[in-house]
C-alpha cells in the first residue's frame, strides 16, 4: 500500500497548521507503516509558481516547509520526504498527462474558478495545476490519497485521468482512492475566536506561531479572549474562546473535551489559561528546537531532501518510463 500527500510551501506555520497538517502527516506516516505500507510526502513548490509569488519567499517558504514536517516528525528514513522540483518525472508526467486532459474539465474546477477570479494575470500554469497534482500521485503508483476536502474535485479527475490513459495505451497506472480525513481540531485566532487562526488574518496576538518563544506562548494564552462567565464548557456557539482553548488542549495532552472540563470544573479561568499555555510549550518546545536545529545548517537539509528526491525518482522514474513507452516515444 503506498499513500502520497503534497503540502504546499507557505508562510509562517502556526499552532492551527500543526493541528489540521502537520499532526496527520506523522500519523498517515505510521499508519502506512503498521499496514506495510509506505508515506511519500512531496512539497509542492511547483504548484507554489502558478499564482503570483516571490523568489525569495519561495526559496524561504520551501525550505520552512521542509524542515517543519522532519521537526514534527516524518522522518526522512521510514518515509520518503521529498521536494518536487528535484524530481523532474513530476513535470514529465504532466505534460503527458496533458494529452489525455480536456481543456473543459479543467475549465469546470472550482478552485481555478476561485482563484481566476482573484488576479488580474492567469497563468496558464494556474489552469494547469490539476493536470501536475495528478502526475504527483500516480507516478508514485498510488493507493491512498490523504487530502483536505477541498481537494476532492482534483482527486476525481486524477482517477479519471489514469482510466483514460489506461483505456487509451493500456493498463498502466494504478487508480488512486482519496481519503478525507477529519482535519482535527480547527484552532482559531485567541484573540478572535471566531476566524481560524492564521498568519495571514486576524490579531497577531491570537496567533500562536510554532517558532514563537515559550514566554510569548505563554502570554498569548495569558491573554486568550474568554468570556464573562467561569465555567470551562465546550460550547463553540456561546463560547467561542473558552471551546477553541478546551481543542488546543486536547490537541496538545491527548486529553478528550470531556476530561478537560471535569478537570477545571467551576475552577475559572485564570489557571485553565495558564495551564494551556504549558501544554502548548510542552507540545511544540521540542519541534521548535529540531526546527532551529535543522535550519542552522540548510546544506545538511538539502542533503536531506536530496535523499529524499532520490528515493522518490527511483520509484517514478519507472512509472514514467512506463507511460513514455506505452505512448508510443522511441526509447534510446
Ligand atoms: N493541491 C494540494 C493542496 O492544495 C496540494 C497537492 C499538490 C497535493 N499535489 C498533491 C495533495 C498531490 C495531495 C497529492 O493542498
Amino acid at each position: 500500500m503506498r499513500v502520497f500527500s503534497g503540502i504546499r510551501a507557505s508562510g509562517d506555520k502556526t499552532l492551527g497548521n500543526y493541528s489540521g497538517g502537520f499532526r496527520q502527516y506523522v500519523r498517515t506516516q505510521e499508519e502506512a507503516l503498521a499496514a506495510s505500507g509506505e508515506a511519500v510526502f512531496c512539497v509542492v513548490d511547483m504548484h507554489s509558481i502558478t499564482t503570483p509569488f516571490e523568489p525569495e519567499v519561495l526559496r524561504e517558504a520551501t525550505l520552512s516547509v521542509f524542515a517543519w514536517l522532519l521537526a514534527t516528525g516524518l522522518d526522512p528514513d521510514r518515509s520518503i520526504v521529498f521536494v518536487q522540483s528535484h524530481v523532474p518525472a513530476h513535470s514529465e508526467g504532466a505534460w503527458l498527462l496533458g494529452s489525455v486532459t480536456a481543456m473543459g474539465e479543467l475549465r469546470r474546477m472550482t478552485q481555478f474558478k476561485d482563484r481566476a477570479e482573484e488576479q488580474d494575470f492567469v497563468s496558464a500554469g494556474l489552469f494547469n495545476y490539476p493536470v501536475l497534482m495528478a502526475a504527483d500521485i500516480l507516478l508514485y503508483d498510488t493507493d491512498v490519497v490523504p487530502v483536505g476536502d477541498d481537494q476532492r474535485q482534483h482527486v476525481e479527475l486524477t482517477r479519471d485521468l489514469a482510466e483514460r490513459f489506461n483505456q487509451r495505451f493500456g493498463e498502466t497506472l494504478v487508480v488512486p482512492r482519496g481519503v478525507y480525513p477529519d482535519e482535527g481540531a480547527r484552532v482559531k485566532n485567541l484573540q478572535e475566536p471566531e476566524r481560524l487562526m492564521s498568519t495571514t488574518r486576524g490579531a497577531p496576538a491570537g496567533v500562536v506561531r510554532l517558532i514563537d518563544e515559550p514566554d510569548v506562548i505563554r502570554k498569548k494564552f495569558k491573554t486568550a479572549v474568554t468570556d464573562s462567565g467561569r465555567e470551562v464548557k465546550h460550547d463553540p456557539e456561546e463560547k467561542a474562546g473558552v471551546s477553541n482553548l478546551i481543542e488546543i488542549m486536547a490537541v496538545s495532552t491527548g486529553a478528550s473535551i470531556a476530561e478537560i472540563e471535569s478537570r477545571y470544573d467551576a475552577q475559572g479561568y485564570g489557571q485553565f489559561k495558564e495551564d494551556v499555555g504549558e501544554a502548548v510549550v510542552a507540545l511544540i518546545e521540542p519541534f521548535r528546537r529540531r526546527y532551529n536545529e535543522l535550519r542552522a545548517d540548510d546544506a545538511e537539509l538539502a542533503a536531506t531532501m536530496r535523499r529524499g528526491a532520490d528515493k522518490a525518482a527511483e520509484i517514478s522514474n519507472v512509472t514514467l518510463a512506463r507511460m513514455y513507452e506505452r505512448m508510443g516515444f522511441v526509447r534510446a
